[in-house]
């Protein structure tokens, strides 16, 4: 054979390699209204950036006729591209090959790019749509998922991880994806669960459709095993290049500065009149998030789980910020377990890949109640709490109003190595709301037996409710016109680009899970 000849192979070859399961799948797929592997990468990645590895891979089982049965790629499509000029790298398991199930070969697919992108500390982006582990293949597809798992917990903390579920992810397989950093979901064609309506009914005589039991609605809003959740496929793709242009690359990396056009010393009057004058009335958070950061950009992570408290990635003068903050416009802002949850896992994130923390604190406590308790809300609330604890980023508190008892030393306080700490004049800074106060101080007193009189609470609040009995110890660095925010947290964030700061060593902690 001449080269020509041979080229005209490889060709062929390729062509063959890019059908996957071929033309009659593939029309199958997107009669699901789903795109294909490849339609997902190309919407993801940078254009004509894709450079795909292995697309030669064929499995090596012979049972159940499969000898006859292979498709070049074996049903995931690797390699790495760009986002933004910056290398990631992808895989995108291919539903038209064996429903995207996991053979011994395709999860060898998967770890070679893991490898590389914690190698080379780049994130890897993973596209599922499977079946599950290859049926034919037995134990050896189980190995494969193992495989997969260890990659995927000795890369957290090196190289952000993102999954994007879109179709189904059942059994085992949700494990990778749950390690993973962030799930993206699309509501309509991702389901996940460990097992499925039929063996759930047997067990529990419960009746559930995929949707009801693990689709993208309820990962969203009700487990927060999922962290976005699109209406189409597209959508999905577009936020995790958004999300990514906010991360650093790994863990030695700083985020990417992104050069804005919003003046870093600008001051937004609308701040003054965000908190109500009257202390029990609630307020959205995210009228204060969005006028202090650039270009009232906000990438909310969790955006229908625990709306008690937000967090998300902004940018501060350019620089990636992760915003925690108590929302008073849901459950006045308290924390519970979903919103420790949420909270910790996030600043652990943050922590982990250098990313400084800016919390904007109202928060009035923990949420009482018999369900909270034996929840285990004291080790959840723990969580976040450790977290914040052992967090040696920059870290920014603004008290916008309340920060009473426990919560005020959980939310980022001086006490726990709060970098800069400020409060507006409308903050309260107390061990409780001045009503519980003079409930419990004045107990036993007066008629009825409760002297908690008007006057004594409005005597309490003068006395404490404010914020410069915390400034008169130090506890705030400052007090400040709520217009100022802005510049001051851009301010003090470049003082903090050198900080230095480090835990003792250790293998690892133990954050009371
Ligand atoms: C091999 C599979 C497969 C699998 C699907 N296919 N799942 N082949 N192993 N696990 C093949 C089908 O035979 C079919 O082949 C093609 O993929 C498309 O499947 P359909 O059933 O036609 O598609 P759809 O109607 O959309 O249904 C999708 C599905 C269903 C719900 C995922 O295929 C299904 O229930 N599959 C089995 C799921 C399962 O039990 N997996 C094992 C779980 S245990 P053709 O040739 O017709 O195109 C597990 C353990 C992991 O995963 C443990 C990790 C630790």
């Amino acid at each position: 054979m001449t080269m020509r000849e041979k080229l005209e192979l490889l060709q062929q070859r390729r062509a063959e390699s890019q059908l996957g399961g071929g033309a009659e799948r593939i029309k199958t797929q997107h009669e699901k209204g789903k795109l294909t592997a490849r339609e997902r990468l190309d919407a993801l990645l940078d254009p004509g950036t894709f450079v795909e590895l292995d697309r030669f891979v064929t499995h090596r089982s012979v049972d159940f006729g499969l000898a006859d049965e292979k498709y070049l790629g074996d049903g995931v499509v690797t390699g790495y591209g760009r986002i933004e000029g910056r290398l990631v790298y992808v895989f995108a398991q291919d539903f038209t090959v064996f429903g995207g199930s996991l053979s011994e070969a395709h999860a060898e697919k998967i770890c070679k790019v893991m490898d590389l992108a914690l190698q080379n500390g780049a994130p890897i982006v993973g596209l599922n749509d499977s079946g599950g582990a290859r049926i034919q293949e037995g134990v050896v597809s189980l190995g494969g998922y193992a495989d997969i798992f260890l990659r995927n917990t000795l890369a957290s903390g090196v190289v952000p991880q993102i999954s994007a579920i879109l179709g189904p992810c059942a059994g085992g397989a949700v494990y990778s994806p749950a390690i993973t950093d962030f799930v993206f979901m699309v509501r309509g064609i991702s389901y996940m669960f460990v097992t499925g309506p039929n063996v759930v009914k047997t067990v529990t005589h419960e009746e559930v459709d995929f949707d009801g039991l693990g689709g993208a609605e309820v990962h969203g809003a009700t487990s927060g095993v999922a962290h976005f959740v699109h209406d189409s496929e597209r959508d999905s793709l577009a936020a995790i290049r958004t999300l990514l242009s906010f991360l650093p690359s790994n863990n030695l990396d700083g985020p990417p500065l992104r050069a804005s056009a919003d003046p870093p010393d600008r001051r937004d009057d609308a701040l003054l009149d965000v908190v109500p004058d009257t202390p029990a009335k609630p307020y959205d958070m995210h009228d204060v998030i969005r006028p202090v950061v650039d270009g009232g950009e906000f990438c909310e992570v969790h955006r229908d789980y625990a709306g008690n408290l937000l967090v998300g990635f902004a940018r501060l003068g350019g620089r990636t910020v992760g915003v925690v903050a108590n929302q008073p416009a849901v459950l006045a802002g308290v924390l519970d377990i979903a919103a420790s949850l949420k909270g910790a896992r996030f600043i652990r994130f943050c922590d982990a890949f250098n990313i400084p923390l800016v919390t904007f604190e109202d928060v009035p406590g923990f949420l009482p109640g018999v369900t909270q308790e034996h929840g285990g809300i004291i080790k959840h609330g723990a969580k976040l709490l450790y977290a914040y604890c052992e967090a040696t980023v920059p870290k920014l508190t603004v008290i916008t109003r309340k920060a009473y008892g426990g919560a005020y030393d959980v939310m980022s306080s001086k006490h726990i190595r709060g970098d800069y700490n400020v409060a507006w004049p409308s903050a309260e800074i107390a061990v409780m709301g001045p009503k519980g106060a003079v409930e419990i101080l004045y107990k036993g007193e007066g008629e009825g037996g409760g002297g908690a009189t008007e006057e004594r609470e409005a005597e309490y609040r003068e006395k404490f409710a404010h914020p410069y009995l915390a400034a008169a110890r130090g506890y705030l660095d400052d007090i400040i016109d709520p217009r100022d925010t802005r510049p001051r947290l851009i301010d003090a964030l470049a003082t903090l680009e050198t900080k230095r700061d480090k835990n003792p060593p250790k293998k690892h902690g133990n954050i009371p899970l």
